[in-house]
């Protein structure tokens, strides 16, 4: 017997960052964190339970993935046949319609769709906070892509804050090179806990700055809180710097002061980073165009992407699932957007 279920998620960008985990297990982030779901940019992934399997197989983007993938996908794959009482392994086809290295974290909204359309293809209907949780002992911060918006992840537990318009925000993504990363996010949080002087220091700031950014969302400040969301990455970053844990280069450094330049010509314009050489401008709406030129013609930029937020994860039903599901859907480079993709 066969059961099958499409989802589909999109990738997000943390405003206050999430770094280090709690002591104990269960992949609890140490500090609370607010991040923005992203328009147009989606993973796809069906899941068909099939009792004629052996094991699980895992294809990413067309292709079969590493052991490692193959790995973490059944850890969760095993929870929710744990939680249906199910034991048949699963056929999982994950893509995603943005190039890999895009330094957007494929890992958020990859462990989203893949916990939604699992949960279902087991026949089970949890509520949105279950499947988060689900997504959340993967990759913390895929439990932040199972909503729309604006997404606050405050120990277990991930919710909507505010919806997609709160304010008028744009985020120009600065691709800085084709390469995977070099140390995961969860290596990296993991040698700054133990090695880094300036740890505990991070672990006091981060939720004072988290609390200010979650104010200045609901109040529909925009440039606080662009401004915060800067300043968290930058505490995160420096935190990190001081165990030797350096994702930025040159090119992000370059991007990072034409996001200051902008901003001293009255541009409302700021800088996020992740675990990664790519820098995240965020920029008021009507301000996107000439920021996104401006970064795309900083030397060591190779293209930016442009996204707005957007919608929470989902089933796709009829037509559109059964299509992935016959394997027809494909995916399309998103590089290179001149206008934000909804
Ligand atoms: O979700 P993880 O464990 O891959 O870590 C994500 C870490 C950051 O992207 C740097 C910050 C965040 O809150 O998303």
């Amino acid at each position: 017997m066969k059961r099958a279920a499409v989802a589909l998620a999109h990738p997000n960008i943390a405003l206050s960052k999430y770094w280090g985990k709690r002591a104990g297990g269960g992949n609890v982030p140490a500090v609370p964190s607010l991040s923005v779901t992203l328009a147009g940019l989606a993973t796809t992934t069906s899941v068909t339970f099939d009792d004629a399997l052996e094991v699980d197989a895992l294809s990413l983007n067309g292709a079969p993935a590493s052991e490692g993938a193959l790995a973490r996908a059944t850890e969760l794959l095993d929870r929710v046949r744990e939680a249906a009482g199910l034991r048949a392994r699963a056929h999982v086809v994950s893509m995603n319609d943005f190039p890999t290295a895009s330094g957007l974290a494929s890992s958020a909204s990859g462990f989203a769709a893949l916990a939604l359309a699992a949960a279902r293809a087991a026949g089970l209907d949890l509520p949105a906070d279950r499947v988060a949780d689900l997504a959340r002992r993967s990759s913390a911060s895929a439990a932040r892509s199972v909503f729309g918006g604006f997404v606050e992840l405050d120990g277990e537990v991930a919710r909507q804050v505010a919806p997609p318009g709160k304010i008028p925000l744009e985020v120009l993504v600065c691709v800085t090179t084709e390469a995977p990363k070099a140390v995961s996010s969860r290596d990296g949080m993991a040698v700054t806990a133990e090695k880094s002087p300036y740890y505990p220091g991070w672990l006091e700031t981060a939720p004072r700055l988290h609390g200010e950014l979650r104010a200045a969302l609901l109040a529909g400040d925009l440039e606080s809180t662009c401004a915060l969301a800067e300043r968290s990455a930058l505490a995160m970053h420096a935190s990190a710097f001081a165990a030797g844990v350096v994702y930025v280069s040159g090119a992000t450094l370059d991007a990072l002061a034409t996001v200051r330049s902008l901003r001293s010509e009255g541009v409302v314009a700021y800088a996020t980073m992740d675990a990664g050489p790519h820098l995240k401008c965020l920029v008021h709406a009507r301000d996107a165009a000439r920021a996104s030129e401006r970064l795309a013609r900083t030397p060591g930029v190779l293209r930016v992407i442009r996204a707005v937020a957007g919608e929470g994860a989902r089933i796709l039903d009829g037509k559109a699932g059964a299509r992935v599901l016959d394997g027809e859907a494909g995916a399309g480079a998103a590089g290179g957007a001149v206008e934000p993709r909804r």
